[in-house]
């Protein structure tokens, strides 16, 4: 899609159209314009794709992150997958990751985050399980729900909210490299989080 060529109100000239850039938003959740974090897709130069294997939040496509064979191959410019990978089974992270790398288009890049479990652990050595780690937008968040999956959500009968498996730093990085990814950078916030950027290499 390409937006209104804009014009140089000083020289009157035009200036290059600005092309807008497709963002698969896998997981999505409950559609919110303020999930897509605006340093890596700032408003109004990326459109949002949104995908989910729950019907419920009334995603653009209905599926799993296993395969979206409905994707074209190369199609997006960036992945974000945000408390996700880890409501898969260990053994179908590498299923996942083919396909993020699958559906962009060479150089485009992925952009991950989920529970970091040293961290966690850290936590739950001092014994501190159930207790409040920090507050997310859905309530309270313990090193229990970080590990099995939002308490409230799984109470309430969604099964795709439990927990399969888990990251650190170090195994995240492992992965998202073993699936083809350059420039894999992973972070560790110090906030129970990892943030991982990866790029398509083609
Ligand atoms: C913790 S929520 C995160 C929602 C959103 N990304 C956010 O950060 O607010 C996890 C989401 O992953 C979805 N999900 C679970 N398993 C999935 C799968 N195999 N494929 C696609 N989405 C899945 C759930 O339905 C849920 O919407």
């Amino acid at each position: 899609m390409t937006l209104a060529t804009p014009l140089d109100v000083h020289s009157a000239t035009p200036i290059a159209a600005v092309q807008t850039r497709q963002v698969l938003h896998v997981g999505c959740g409950a559609a919110d314009p303020a999930k897509l974090p605006a340093a890596f897709f700032p408003q109004g130069l990326w459109s949002e794709l949104r995908l989910d294997i729950d019907p419920k939040v009334s995603p653009d496509i209905v599926g799993s992150i296993t395969d979206m064979s409905v994707v074209a191959s190369g199609s997006v410019d960036a992945v974000w997958s945000a408390h996700n990978l880890e409501h898969l089974r260990a053994h179908e992270v590498p299923l996942a990751l083919a396909e993020f790398r699958r559906v962009l288009r060479p150089m485009g890049f992925a952009l991950v985050t989920m529970p970091d479990l040293q961290q966690v652990a850290a936590l739950v050595a001092e014994g501190n399980l159930e207790g409040t780690a920090y507050i997310s937008a859905l309530g309270p968040i313990a090193a229990l729900d970080m590990l099995y999956g939002f308490r409230p959500s799984v109470a309430g009968g969604n099964d795709f909210m439990g927990h399969k498996t888990g990251f650190t730093a170090g195994t995240l990085a492992q992965h998202l490299t073993a699936a083809g990814f350059a420039q894999v950078q992973v972070q560790r916030d110090g906030a129970f989080a990892l943030w991982a950027t990866a790029v398509n290499p083609g």
